[in-house]
C-alpha cells in the first residue's frame, strides 16, 4: 500500500517515476520514427514522378518528422511532468499534515534524523520539558542537559541504544523505558519514553514521552505508608506477645524465637516473602490465648492437674478468637488456632491430620518445640538444640517431612540459635 498517499487523505493511485516517463517517452519516439521513416520512404517514392524533386520530399518530409515528434514529446512529457509534480505537492501535504498532528499531539514528542539532528520538537515537549529545537539541535547536545549525572546518562544511552537497534529491526515501537529527565527549568520528570521508525524507508523516528512524575510520587508515598504501618503492625504485635510474656515469666522470648526460627523455616523451604512474613507474625502472637489462663496456672511450680492441663489447651482456641477479629493481610487467626495440632491427628484443639493442617502452622509447630525444648527456661536448664531436633526427627508422624527436613539443613548449617 502506498503509506504516503493514504497518510494525504487520497486513494491511492499509481505515479509512475522519472526512470519509467523516460522509458514510455524513448519507446514512443522509436516507434513514431521508425513508422515515419517506413511508410514515408513508400509514400514518397510512390508519388514522386520527377527524381529531381525527391530530395526537396526528403527535406519536407524530414521537417515534418521533426515538428510532429516534438509535438508529441512535448505533450507527453508535460503529462509527465504534471503527474509527478502533482505528486510531489501531496507528499509535501501530506508531511505537513504528519508534523501539524505530532504537533498539536498533548504528548511530548520529538522527531531526529539518521544523523542524530533533532527535526522537530513538539509544542508540547517544550511545556512540560522546556527545551526548544535552539536548545537541542541534536541528540548529543539534549543527552548532557537532560541527564547531568554522567553515570546515570551512561546508563540511559546504553539502554537507548540497545532499544532504539531492535526498534529499527523490528520497525516496531520498543517497550517504554523509564528515565528521570533533568528539564530546562532545572526541576527532575519521570518519563516513560519509547521511540519508533517513521517507516521501513525512513531514517526519522519519532520519540514519544509520557510523564509518570505524579504517579511515580503517589506511588512511593503508598509504599512509604505502607512501610510505616508494617512497622506499627509488627511493633503491636511483638508488645502483645511481651504482654503474654509478662503472665509467663517461664517463656520468656519463646514468641519471639519462635517467630524467628519460623521465619528461617519458612525461608528455607522457599515460601513467598509475603508468606514468609505472616508466619512471623503468627509466630509473635502464637500463645496470646495464655492471656486467658489465670497466671497462677502459667507460673505454676511443679506438676499441674489435667483440669489445669485442660485450661492451658485452651489457649489455641483463645488465641484464635482474640486474633481473629484483627485484620491481618495473613490468615494469623487460624495459624494460631493450629500449632498444636499434629500431623497424625494426636493434637489439639480439633485433632487435625495431615493436609487439613495449613503449612504455616506446620511450620510454626515445628519451630514451637525446637524453641521450648531448646531454649533455657527458669525451672530448668535448657535441653539443647540436638534433643530438640531429636524430638522432631523422631516423630516423623507428627511432623510435616518436608518441613522436619528443612529445620535439619538449618540446624546442620548452624543457623538455627535459641
Ligand atoms: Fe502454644
Amino acid at each position: 500500500m502506498d503509506t504516503k498517499a493514504s497518510a494525504s487523505g487520497r486513494p491511492p493511485g499509481r505515479v509512475r517515476g522519472p526512470a519509467e516517463s523516460a522509458v514510455r517517452i524513448v519507446f514512443v519516439y522509436a516507434v513514431v520514427a521508425g513508422v515515419w521513416i517506413w511508410a514515408s520512404g513508400i509514400v514518397s517514392r510512390e508519388l514522386t514522378v520527377n527524381a529531381n524533386l525527391l530530395t526537396l520530399v526528403d527535406i519536407a518530409k524530414g521537417s515534418l518528422f521533426v515538428v510532429v515528434t516534438s509535438a508529441l514529446l512535448f505533450i507527453r512529457i508535460r503529462g509527465d511532468f504534471s503527474r509527478l509534480q502533482a505528486s510531489a505537492d501531496r507528499l509535501r501535504e501530506s508531511e505537513q499534515r504528519f508534523r501539524r498532528v505530532i504537533d498539536v499531539s498533548p504528548v511530548p514528542m520529538t522527531m531526529s534524523d539518521a544523523d542524530g539532528n533533532i527535526t522537530l520538537v513538539n509544542a508540547a515537549y517544550v511545556k512540560e520539558i522546556g527545551y526548544t529545537r535552539e536548545d537541542i539541535p541534536t541528540i548529543a547536545e539534549l543527552w548532557p542537559k537532560a541527564y547531568p549525572d554522567p553515570e546515570y546518562r551512561r546508563q540511559v544511552i546504553r539502554t537507548w541504544e540497545v532499544a532504539t537497534e531492535v526498534s529499527r529491526q523490528t520497525g516496531e515501537a520498543f517497550d517504554p523505558i523509564e528515565a528521570r529527565i533533568r528539564c530546562k527549568d532545572g526541576s527532575d520528570r519521570t518519563m516513560l519514553m519509547t521511540s519508533a521508525p517513521l517507516g521501513p524507508a525512513s531514517s526519522e523516528q519519532v520519540v514519544v514521552f509520557f510523564d509518570i512524575t505524579e504517579r511515580k510520587r503517589a506511588e512511593e508515598a503508598v509504599q512509604k505508608s505502607n512501610e510505616r504501618l508494617e512497622r506499627v503492625l509488627k511493633s503491636v504485635v511483638a508488645l502483645i506477645g511481651k504482654v503474654v510474656e509478662t503472665r509467663d515469666p517461664y517463656t520468656q522470648g519463646h514468641e519471639e524465637g519462635v517467630a524467628r526460627i519460623s521465619r528461617l523455616i519458612a525461608g528455607e523451604m522457599g515460601l513467598p516473602e509475603d508468606q514468609v512474613d505472616g508466619i512471623e507474625v503468627a509466630g509473635l502472637v502464637h500463645d496470646v490465648g495464655k492471656l486467658s489462663v489465670p497466671s497462677e496456672i502459667l507460673t505454676k511450680p511443679g506438676a499441674i492437674s489435667d483440669t489445669e492441663y485442660q485450661l492451658i489447651k485452651e489457649h489455641s482456641q483463645r488465641g484464635h478468637d482474640i486474633l481473629e477479629g484483627i485484620d491481618f493481610d495473613w490468615p494469623v487467626a487460624e495459624i494460631v488456632l493450629q500449632h498444636h495440632e499434629r500431623m497424625d491427628g494426636s493434637g489439639y484443639p480439633a485433632g487435625l491430620a495431615g493436609d487439613d493442617i495449613s503449612l504455616a502452622a506446620r511450620i510454626l509447630m515445628v519451630a514451637d518445640v525446637i524453641e521450648a525444648m531448646g531454649a533455657h527456661r527458669p525451672y530448668r536448664p535448657a535441653l539443647g538444640l540436638d534433643i530438640a531436633m531429636a524430638e522432631i526427627t523422631g516423630h516423623p508422624e507428627k511432623y510435616d517431612p518436608q518441613v522436619a527436613a528443612a529445620c535439619i539443613r538449618l540446624h546442620e548449617a548452624g543457623r538455627i540459635t535459641v
